[in-house]
């Protein structure tokens, strides 16, 4: 095992109607007047942003309201909020959405924090981000795991790069999680979900180091549940069982519990990153399209791993080279059930 770190201090508030202690969660972290940063229109229908506010007001925290973040965030919208946010002298952030949401939410909270400071500065770590703003989060898609991770995914449409920055300030005071919030999404969203949670353990799972039991046990469970649930909340989008269960794995998968004491790859990402970068896809339908012919051009190097992962996440019996090729087949097919892309073409 490799040394390491854990400390997530992310507080998770989990269930029903939680989103109602909004206020009280903002109060308690110190916040006086928030910004509410949300996406393209699903929370505001959905009435989630309506019972936000009221929650806030009935707090006595002021705010205003940032609206229109698109699915792979970009650096300019974010700098739109950064000036919003000082203009309107808030101190705390609220990420209402999904990924997109909650990255530019912690954008903004780094600008808020450093006026004057290019973002972009701060992304590529020309300028050594210090402090920030504090974020709370009301999630409604589980995917990115952005609510507790330490990441944040910005595209700088100018030079064409889609890029996370990695901070302990990206950590959120706190998440509201309640799974019944995300019943009003599509399933095309709920597939690339499942495909994103999976690949933050999967990216963790295949490095070289691997003497390290216990996160393997995590990694192969959290695997096992997801698969599971992924495949009842797509029958039913509004399984509550089956969306506590991905919420949860979701956050679980990617403030790096599942990797712990051993290296990060993340070269799916990375390669998921530029195809988005160029062709604006939606992220997760990115990782599944390379991740087959990556694991492909990968596994003759360490068999064994790949035989392990075969019998503890797919159940397959045997040895050798044909279980390995059977864990690989297995997984692209399950991608496929959910309605990814399994190939560049698709
Ligand atoms: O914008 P709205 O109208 O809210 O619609 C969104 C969006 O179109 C919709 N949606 C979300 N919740 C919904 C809903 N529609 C109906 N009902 C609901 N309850 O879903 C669409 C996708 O939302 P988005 O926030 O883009 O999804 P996701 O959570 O997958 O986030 C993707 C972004 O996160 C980045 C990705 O690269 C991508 O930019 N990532 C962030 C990470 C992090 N910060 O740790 C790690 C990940 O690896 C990832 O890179
Ligand atoms: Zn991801």
């Amino acid at each position: 095992m490799r040394n390491f770190t854990y400390c997530v201090p992310t507080e998770i508030v989990f269930g029903k109607d939680t989103e109602v202690s909004c206020g009280r969660e903002v109060k308690k972290h110190g916040g006086t007047k928030a910004l509410i940063v949300y996406g393209g229109g699903s929370a505001r229908r959905s009435g989630l942003l309506e019972r936000i506010e009221k929650s806030l007001e009935e707090e006595g925290i002021a705010y205003a309201e940032f609206g229109g973040v698109k699915p792979n965030p970009g650096l300019a919208f974010a700098e739109e909020g950064v000036e919003k946010g000082i203009r309107e002298k808030v101190d705390f952030i609220m990420g209402v959405g999904g990924g997109s949401a909650i990255d530019t939410a912690k954008a903004i909270a780094h600008g808020v924090a450093n006026p004057g400071i290019p973002l972009w500065d701060i992304w590529m770590k020309k300028v050594p981000l210090t402090r920030t703003t504090k974020v709370g989060v009301v999630l409604t898609i589980p995917a990115a795991g952005s609510e507790t991770s330490d990441s944040a995914v910005l595209t700088n449409e100018v030079i064409g790069k889609k890029s996370g920055l990695g901070t302990e300030l990206n950590r959120p005071a706190f998440a509201i999680m309640n799974p019944e919030l995300t019943f009003t999404l599509p399933k095309y969203q709920i597939g690339c979900g499942i495909a994103d949670i999976m690949m933050h353990t999967l990216e963790r799972y295949f490095i070289p180091d691997q003497e390290n039991r216990m996160t393997d046990e995590i990694a192969e469970g959290l695997l096992r549940t997801v698969i599971d649930s992924g495949r009842k909340a797509l029958q039913n989008p509004a399984d509550y069982d089956a969306m506590s269960e991905l919420m949860w794995c979701g956050s679980l998968s990617h403030n790096n519990l599942t990797g712990l004491g051993r290296a990060k790859d993340f070269s799916v990402h990375k390669l998921g990153h530029a195809l988005s970068a160029r062709f604006d896809c939606v992220h997760g339908a990115t990782l599944t399209a390379v991740w087959g012919s990556w694991a492909e051009y990968v596994w003759t190097n360490d068999v064994n791993r790949f035989v392990h992962y075969a019998k503890q996440v797919w159940g397959i019996e045997g040895s050798g080279e044909e279980t390995a090729r059977e864990g690989i087949e297995k997984t692209v097919s399950y991608f496929k059930s959910i309605g990814m892309p399994v190939s560049l073409g698709e």
